[in-house]
């Protein structure tokens, strides 16, 4: 039986973190650092420079999760990026990638769109292109540029998100790795969470800016990140108390804490690293994951769950042994 594993973990972060101070400044907020910190959790973000793209952060998290995972560029036959923020309309920020890492092998390189769900999304895909046999050693990738798609004018939304990248290793191997995956969406929700511009004719029609819902998204995100998290834990035949490790997508820091309350987990076992990444969407699980292992915190052997929901909606989780 083929089962997958995570062998190496890496991330990136761009510039210096720009706290929240410094980013009402910039942008004349009406805002407070106080408001921001008691109602998300967060207190600082890193933003990209002009030009500085999806595909150039995931470069530099990708170079560092192969270095991990003692691989080199061309050992890769699969790479998946999760992003909502790509360089082009195409071709894919995957493909991007695949040259700036020097990959001249032909492996398959395509992204995936389901916004803060699509690192989970993006596993979970991998992990069955390994399992099937036709794969070895796949890059799975979130990176994101959010700063792009942020109005400045709308302290709603604009003190919530931040850019960065994480990647994965992933490959096959003889012992588990990967116990259980879910993924779902419902497109009803997808007024509640989007990005709902377009380019017509040469010219940007719509908004391109991020608008949400922000109490719904609350609710929503509570209630489908507890069910999925319960729904892989069932699958895999483990109780809340055999997880060593929650490690959810970086929305909101009462998000993160509800969860893990309802799910019965203490808060201590959830990783939190909203406070100084912000949200960084697809990116935001495995840059907290790789923050976790660097730290030492995360250890070989121990059961992890990852979880992310997302405009689509889109929501999933990967329950794994690291
Ligand atoms: N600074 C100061 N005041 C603000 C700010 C700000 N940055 N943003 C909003 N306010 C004001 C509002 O205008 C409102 O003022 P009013 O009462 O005069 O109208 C007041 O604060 C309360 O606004 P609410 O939207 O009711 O505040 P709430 O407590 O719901 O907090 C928040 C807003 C933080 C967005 C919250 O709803 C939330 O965390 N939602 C989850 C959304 C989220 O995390 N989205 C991330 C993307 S989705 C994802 O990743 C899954």
């Amino acid at each position: 039986m083929i089962f997958t594993r995570i062998t190496g973990t890496g991330s990136y972060l761009p510039g210096q973190p720009v706290s929240n101070q410094a980013l009402i400044a910039l942008h004349a907020l009406d805002s407070s650092d106080d408001w921001i910190s008691e109602r998300t959790g967060i207190r600082a973000r890193h933003i990209a420079a002009v030009g500085e793209t999806s595909s150039d952060l995931a470069f530099h998290a990708c170079q560092r999760a192969l270095a991990a995972a003692g691989r080199s560029a061309n050992d890769v036959d699969l790479i998946i990026v999760a992003t909502s923020t790509p360089d082009y309309i195409f071709p894919s920020t995957a493909a991007l990638l695949q040259k700036k890492l020097g990959i001249t092998n032909g492996a398959p390189a395509f992204d995936v769109q389901a916004v803060c769900s699509g690192f989970v999304y993006a596993l979970s895909v991998a992990e069955k292109f390994i399992r099937s046999g036709s794969h070895q050693c796949a890059l799975i990738v979130g990176s994101e540029v959010f700063s792009r798609i942020m109005d400045w004018s709308d302290r709603g939304t604009c003190v919530l998100f931040g850019d960065g990248a994480g990647a994965v290793v992933l490959e096959a191997s003889n012992s588990p790795g990967v116990l259980a995956t879910a993924l779902h969406a419902d497109g009803s929700h997808a007024d509640m969470l989007s990005v709902p511009g377009q380019i017509r004719g040469g010219q940007v029609t719509g908004d391109p800016f991020l608008r949400m819902d922000g109490q719904a998204v609350f609710k929503f995100a509570v209630k489908v990140l507890t069910e999925v998290a319960n729904e892989v834990l069932h699958t895999a035949g483990l109780t809340v108390d055999q997880l060593d490790w929650l490690i959810p997508h970086q929305a909101n820091v009462r998000i993160l804490q509800s969860t893990a309350k309802k799910l019965g987990l203490p808060s201590e076992k959830c990783i939190v690293t909203v406070d100084h990444h912000g949200n960084t969407s697809a990116a935001s699980i495995p840059l907290a994951l790789d923050e976790a292992v660097c730290q030492g915190r995360v250890q070989p052997g121990q059961n992890l769950l990852l979880e992310g929901v997302g405009g689509g909606f889109t929501w999933g989780a990967v329950l794994l042994t690291f």
